[in-house]
């Protein structure tokens, strides 16, 4: 076995890996953006309009935006849960999003809940999720999609403005497909790496 071929293989397999979803990520469509509210735009995720860049995250901008120099200028109207960006904009903080002019804790799909405005699945996604029975579920006519989202179970019916849930029944096939090749864990990677210079 050679040692340059092996840390080739290496290499390809770690690029993989992290190719695709990432904020500022490489992306072919809106859905290989894996963080939320992120778009992609001119092959790049992209935080969304009304979105600003947080670390690896999109926190949300109120609209009108907010100016502010210390945090506390934001509480006053976004609630404790809110924050001064370093562009000197008020946001909620990384993980919270905007339910009616307050920052208020994400619920994920399928966690915990009381109110239906606690669960958060993204800003286009939040007419598909609800609390029900204490579980931040998918409405009636929806399902889970890729863990943490809700798309229709009838996307032929659906209106030609919600472009991205129209595509999802074709994007899951093309996602079971390149996720074997680029979504493999690092682990899995070495697995198959191993087995595969075994058997040469
Ligand atoms: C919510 O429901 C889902 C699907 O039935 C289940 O997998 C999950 O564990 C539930 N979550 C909680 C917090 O009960």
């Amino acid at each position: 076995m050679n040692l340059d071929k092996i840390c080739l293989v290496i290499a390809v397999c770690l690029v993989a890996n992290v190719a695709g979803s990432a904020l500022h990520g490489a992306c072919e469509t809106d859905d290989d953006c894996g963080t939320i509210d992120t778009l992609c735009h001119n092959g790049i995720c992209t935080c969304k309009e009304h979105f600003a860049v947080w670390f690896d995250s999109c926190v949300a901008l109120p609209h009108p935006r907010i100016a502010c120099e210390k945090k506390n200028e934001c509480h006053r109207t976004l609630g404790i849960k809110s924050m001064c960006t370093k562009k000197n904009l008020c946001a909620c903080k990384p993980f919270h999003h905007l339910h009616q002019g307050q920052c208020v804790k994400n619920r994920d799909l399928h966690d915990m809940c009381d109110h239906d405005h606690q669960c958060y699945c993204g800003a286009d996604c939040q007419d598909k999720i609800a609390c029900i029975h204490k579980n931040c579920s998918c409405k009636a006519g929806h399902k889970p999609y890729r863990t943490r989202r809700c798309i229709s179970e009838h996307p032929i019916v659906l209106s030609v403005a919600d472009h991205q849930v129209q595509l999802a029944p074709i994007r899951i096939v093309e996602r079971v497909i390149t996720s074997s090749t680029t979504t493999i864990n690092p682990l899995v990677s070495m697995i198959v790496l191993s087995i595969f210079l075994l058997l040469r």
